[in-house]
């Protein structure tokens, strides 16, 4: 069974087509960071502008890499899924009006689907075996959640952040750093030669709850640097890679043992950070549980993602509830179904 997606949440165009829900056949991502770096930030005007000039050269290059027409759809299609939210608005329209007219001029339905979902799902990519049960953890640009996975679009949401994001708040460290943006990858980088015992930021571990809050740290970071003028970047790069690595390791590895789930699944463009990979395999292990890491390319927004649950969703689900239905950019997720 092949579904063919698209993602236009943020400041990525992407489509893929994916077989079974596990097997990639073609992914294509156009990225807008050259358009976003000055703003060290997306400018939602401009990512709704060029995802309508980047939307049909993706899509025609993904279905080309695919060798598949629009003709060949209702034959080879079983399914357009594409971002509902949560996401930008003006961005999320351009990928809804595009799979939704996809959809009515070949007949194939559109099955709508929660990009958090998406990053959730994007390691069985990776790992075809993978199944539920697992907590799944995803740290994002926009996202830091954990959520029991029961199984196919049965979801117990744990916590999330209460302010900044993971992604957020790395982007926002490496601004006042002077580092280009995105600046995640760049404090991933320059932390590999720092000292992460030179500035002991506070865990905000947050006990009691499963939620997150990353702006203290970030605050206490503005404090040091104003404070300590001789402090080197890459070592306020690796303390503060580390404070919020060790907080994000400790609360997911709690969960997994208070719910008793052997799995961790890990999604979203913080799973890139090496810090963070390394430290949840190794405390994994040392806990015999078993984590699940995508290769970095599915870390970060992709369209893949989004045809791996569209497949879950059809199989399930089997038929579409409301193929036309609007974006929604404060979308929370649901179990499948649910409205
Ligand atoms: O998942 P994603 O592509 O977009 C959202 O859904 O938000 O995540 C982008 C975020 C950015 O904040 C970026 O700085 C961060 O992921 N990121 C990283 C790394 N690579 C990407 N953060 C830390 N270390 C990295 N290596
Ligand atoms: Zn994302």
């Amino acid at each position: 069974m092949l579904i063919f997606a698209i993602e236009t949440s943020c400041d990525d165009t992407a489509a893929a087509v994916v077989k079974n829900g596990n097997t990639l056949v073609s992914s294509v991502i156009s990225s807008q960071i050259e358009i976003h770096k000055k703003f060290s930030g997306v400018v939602p005007e401009l990512a709704s502008r060029a995802h309508i000039d980047n939307i049909n050269p993706v899509v025609g290059a993904a279905l080309k890499k695919a060798g598949i027409t629009f003709g060949e759809f209702p034959k080879k299609i079983s399914a357009i899924a594409y971002t509902r939210g949560p996401g930008l608005a003006g961005s999320l329209l351009v990928g809804q009006v595009a799979a939704q007219t996809l959809s009515a001029v070949t007949g194939v339905p559109a099955v709508d689907i929660d990009h958090v979902e998406g990053h959730m799902y994007a390691c069985l990519l990776e790992y075809h075996e993978l199944r539920p049960p697992y907590l799944a953890l995803t740290v994002s640009g926009g996202h830091t959640e954990l959520t029991i996975v029961d199984d196919f679009g049965r979801y117990r949401y744990l916590g999330g952040t209460r302010d900044d994001a993971a992604g957020e708040a790395f982007d926002k460290v490496a601004k006042l750093l002077g580092l280009p943006y995105p600046g995640g990858p760049w404090i991933d980088k320059l932390a590999r030669r720092g000292n992460s015992g030179k500035v002991r930021f506070t865990r905000p571990l947050m006990k009691g709850t499963w939620d997150f809050s990353f702006s203290g740290i970030k605050t206490a970071v503005v404090n040091e640097v104003r404070k300590n003028k001789s402090l080197l970047v890459r070592d306020v790069c690796a303390s503060f890679q580390e404070a919020v690595v060790e907080t994000i390791v400790i609360k997911t590895m709690d969960a997994a043992r208070e719910f008793g789930l052997s799995k961790i699944v890990v999604g979203g463009g913080v799973a890139a950070n090496s810090r963070l990979r390394r430290q949840l395999a190794d405390t994994a292990l040392r806990d015999k549980r078993k984590v699940y890491l995508p290769p970095e390319w599915l870390c970060t927004d992709n369209a893949a993602m989004i045809a791996c649950v569209g497949y879950h969703k059809l199989k399930k689900l089997k038929k579409i509830i409301d193929p036309f239905c609007n974006i929604e950019p404060g979308l929370v997720l649901k179990n499948w179904g649910a409205r």
